[in-house]
C-alpha cells in the first residue's frame, strides 16, 4: 500500500524539532537511542530530484551567518518587515539592535518557534493578508534565499504591488537570491532548459518540502540571476538600485519605492 504524505505545517514541525534538538527541551522524534540526530529538511523537485539539508542553520546566530546576511541587516532601518521569518534569526538580531521589526510567516509553527526564541512582534499570513492590518514599513527583508518568494513572472508583479501598498514613502526591499546558472551538472542544466521551453525562468523551481509524514503542497520558488530579477522589477512601482554580488553566486538586491 502506498500512502500519500499528509499536507501539513512542514516548516513548523521541522523548526520545533530543530529547536528541541538544539536546546534539549521538548520531544525529539528523531532521537535514535540516546543520541540526538540532526533534523533534515527534505526538498523534492518536480523532476524527481530529492535533496536533504540540515535544518540547524535556521537557528544560527550572527557568528555563524554568511557575510551577506550581516550586510543585509546593516542596511535595515525604520519599521522593518522580515518576510518569511522562519525561526526568527534575522528578526532577533534586529530587535537586539533596537530596530522595530515584525516577523511575518505563513507557518504557525515557525511563528511559535520565533516567539519562544524571543521575537516580540509576529504576524501569521502573507504580504497580501497583512495589508488589512494597517501596518506600514520602511524596510522589507527577504533573507535566507527568500527572493524565491517572488515565484516567477506571474507572482512577482503582484508581490511587488502588495509590498508597495505596505510601504512608507522611500521604502526599500532587500532580497537575497542565488544565481543558479554556474552549474554544469546536466541534472540542473536540463531542468533549466525544460523550464525555459515552458516559458518559465530557468531556475523557477517547482518544489515541495517533506518532513516525517508531512508534505507541503507543490509551490514555485524562484532562483534566478540578478539580470532576470531586474527584468521582473522593471515597470513596477520599484526600482532596482543595487546588486551586491560580493559573495557570488549569492547576491543582495536592493529596491527602492518610486515616488
Ligand atoms: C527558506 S526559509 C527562510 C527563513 C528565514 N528568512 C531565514 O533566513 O532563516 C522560508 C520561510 O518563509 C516562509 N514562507 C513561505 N512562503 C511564505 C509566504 N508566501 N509568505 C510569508 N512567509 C512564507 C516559510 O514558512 C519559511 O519559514
Amino acid at each position: 500500500m502506498t500512502v500519500e504524505p499528509l499536507i501539513g505545517d512542514v516548516i513548523g514541525e521541522l523548526l520545533r524539532d530543530t529547536l528541541a534538538v538544539a536546546t534539549g527541551v521538548g520531544p525529539r522524534p528523531l532521537v535514535g537511542g540516546r543520541l540526538p540526530r540532526p533534523v533534515i529538511e527534505i526538498i523534492e523537485r518536480d523532476d524527481g530530484l530529492i535533496n536533504g539539508a540540515p535544518a540547524a542553520h535556521y537557528l544560527d546566530g550572527p557568528a555563524q551567518w554568511q557575510p551577506y546576511d550581516h550586510r543585509a541587516v546593516d542596511r535595515a532601518y525604520g519599521e522593518t518587515l522580515d518576510i518569511g521569518t522562519g525561526a526568527g534569526r534575522i528578526a532577533l538580531q534586529l530587535q537586539e539592535r533596537g530596530v522595530p521589526v515584525t516577523g511575518l510567516d505563513t507557518s504557525a509553527g515557525a511563528l511559535e518557534v520565533s516567539r519562544r526564541r524571543g521575537v516580540r512582534r509576529l504576524v501569521h499570513g502573507t504580504v497580501d493578508t497583512h495589508l488589512a492590518d494597517g501596518a506600514r514599513y520602511d524596510t522589507f527583508l527577504l533573507l535566507g534565499n527568500n527572493l524565491g518568494l517572488f515565484e516567477g513572472r506571474e507572482r512577482a508583479p503582484e508581490f511587488l504591488a502588495a509590498l508597495a501598498a505596505l510601504a512608507r514613502p522611500g521604502a526599500q526591499i532587500i532580497a537575497q537570491g542565488t544565481d543558479p546558472y554556474g552549474t554544469r551538472d546536466p541534472l540542473h542544466t536540463g531542468y533549466h532548459e525544460r523550464n525555459r521551453r515552458r516559458g518559465r525562468h530557468g531556475g523557477q523551481l517547482r518544489l515541495r518540502l517533506r518532513y516525517r509524514e508531512l508534505s507541503t503542497e507543490w509551490f514555485d520558488y524562484l532562483v534566478c540571476s540578478a539580470d532576470e530579477f531586474a527584468g521582473l522589477v522593471h515597470g513596477t512601482g520599484w526600482r532596482l538600485t543595487d546588486v551586491d554580488d560580493r559573495d557570488a553566486p549569492y547576491y543582495l538586491a536592493t529596491l527602492r519605492l518610486i515616488d
